[in-house]
């Protein structure tokens, strides 16, 4: 019977299609954000959508949706530009929890020994940011000047399954963990053309990066005594929701 076979494909349409579309060309966002490019980063169900304006003033300007589903409910995800590596030492972190009353906050972390985290400034302006959680997924909104001339920027992204006072605990390490970074190439296509850098801005990379204050002596990572905790065994957490 037609009806049926149409409840049927509809109820395996609901039990398929997640919260968050596995290919980030098809997610859309709230209040008609839209962004330019998007990437489906390779580990960690994680998404980047971005827009780069090289032309913003005083400096371009690099706007982010970061989304991922926390390695738990009550955990976090991080993304961070690492100016100066291309791993987590020196990520200059945006990283999201759930605060102790509830509501989802997104601070920043200079992310720059082993250890737990501590809130800090990172060396970029941050010029907006907020966070918000739905259906098993979290997601980063953030702007960030950029030095002009940055054409391509290493990326380091993170999930972690707990938040103790406060601060974000130390995540697996895994594969798919130690995997999370690339570098995202702002302007023109990657590697499939080589045809058009004409687009690229061809001012003078910035020397020594963007001011930053030396704030918080105590900035840590957010990864911790590796071996210690590798052991933990990662249950995949399903991006589905409940
Ligand atoms: C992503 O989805 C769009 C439309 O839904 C489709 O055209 C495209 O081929 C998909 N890309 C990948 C890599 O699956
Ligand atoms: C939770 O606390 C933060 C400050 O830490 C505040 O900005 C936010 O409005 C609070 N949310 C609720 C729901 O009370
Ligand atoms: C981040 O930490 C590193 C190492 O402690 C320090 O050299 C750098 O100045 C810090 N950056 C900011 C913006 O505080
Ligand atoms: C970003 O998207 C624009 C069009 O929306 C395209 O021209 C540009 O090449 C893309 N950038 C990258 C790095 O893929």
């Amino acid at each position: 019977m037609a009806t049926l076979s149409f409840l049927l494909i509809a109820a395996v349409a609901l039990l398929v299609c997640p919260a968050l579309s596995l290919n980030c060309t098809s997610q859309t966002f709230s209040q008609n954000t839209k962004f330019a490019n998007c990437t489906d980063l390779p580990t960690l169900k994680a998404f980047l959508h971005w827009t780069y304006d090289p032309t913003a003033k005083p400096k371009p300007t690099l706007s982010i949706a970061f989304i991922a589903p926390p390695a738990k409910s009550d955990g976090w995800i991080a993304w961070a530009l690492n100016p100066t590596a291309s791993g987590m030492r020196g990520a200059q972190s945006l990283i999201a929890f759930k605060d102790s009353n509830g509501s989802v906050v997104v601070k920043t972390y200079n992310v720059s020994e082993y250890g737990p985290v501590s809130e800090s400034k990172i060396s970029y302006e941050v010029l907006n940011k907020r966070a918000e959680s739905s259906h098993g997924v979290m997601r980063i909104f953030a702007t960030l000047a950029l030095p002009s001339g940055s054409a391509e920027v290493n990326q380091v992204w993170q999930v972690g399954a707990s938040v103790k006072d406060g601060v974000p605990a130390k995540h697996e390490f895994s594969a798919e963990n130690l995997g999370a970074k690339s570098k995202l190439q702002l302007v023109g296509h990657a590697a499939e053309k080589g045809g058009s850098p004409s687009a690229a801005p061809t001012s003078v990379p910035a020397a020594g990066g963007p001011s930053g204050n030396q704030s918080g002596g105590s900035s840590r990572v957010w990864g911790i005594g590796l071996g210690l905790y590798g052991a933990v065994v990662v249950v995949g957490v399903s991006i589905f929701g409940l």
